[in-house]
């Protein structure tokens, strides 16, 4: 047997002996590192990022994209929307937090929510805050998003303006790698 081998050989006995102790051994700081390393939710977290090509996504659409298994709206928007937006006044919403990941304290302006200085981009969770349907876009009374099953209507930054959802849509974790990706989580 070559060294090569023999040193493969260790491995596979020590991850036999690793995973055999974990069920086995209930506490022990020794086994601690191990169990957390082999612990499911570090695979998970490790998938809980993704990477968006967001090249084909024209002024004035919408792209939405599956992510730990609920939807994202990724808007980029015209001119016209970011203004709309730009122009609310505070008191004028309902949820006065930015709900955005990013920023966890910034209030609900809509450079706050922004994924980009522009403007252009609104990356946000396609899920009603009321009861968690999937709002429609380029809809409602504020040119957003609406959400059919009890009438809540999104304003064009996301943000609940009437209805009875309580919040705006949750801003994620979200940044651009490059010019035309978007990486989430
Ligand atoms: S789930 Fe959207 S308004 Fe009720």
């Amino acid at each position: 047997m070559s060294h090569a081998d023999d040193h493969a050989g260790t491995r596979r006995d020590f991850l036999y002996y690793a995973t055999a102790g974990a069920g086995v051994v209930a506490t022990g700081a020794a086994v601690w590192p191990l169990v957390n390393q082999m612990n499911p939710s570090a695979d998970t977290r490790a998938l809980a990022s993704i990477f968006v090509d967001v090249s084909g996504v024209a002024v004035g659409t919408q792209l939405t994209v599956k992510w730990l298994g609920k939807p994202v709206f990724i808007r980029r928007r015209t001119p016209e929307e970011i203004q709309a937006a730009r122009d609310t006044a505070l008191t004028d919403l309902p949820d006065g937090n930015g709900e955005n990941a990013n920023r966890p304290d910034a209030d609900a302006a809509d450079a706050n929510r922004a994924l980009d200085e522009a403007g252009e981009w609104l990356v946000m969770m396609g899920v009603c805050t009321h009861l968690g349907c999937v709002p429609l876009g380029n809809a409602g009374d504020f040119g957003g998003w609406f959400c059919p099953c009890h009438g809540s209507h999104y304003d064009t930054a996301g943000r609940i303006r009437k209805g009875p959802a309580p919040r705006n849509l949750p801003v994620p974790v979200a940044a651009f790698t490059d010019a035309t990706t978007i990486k989430l989580g």
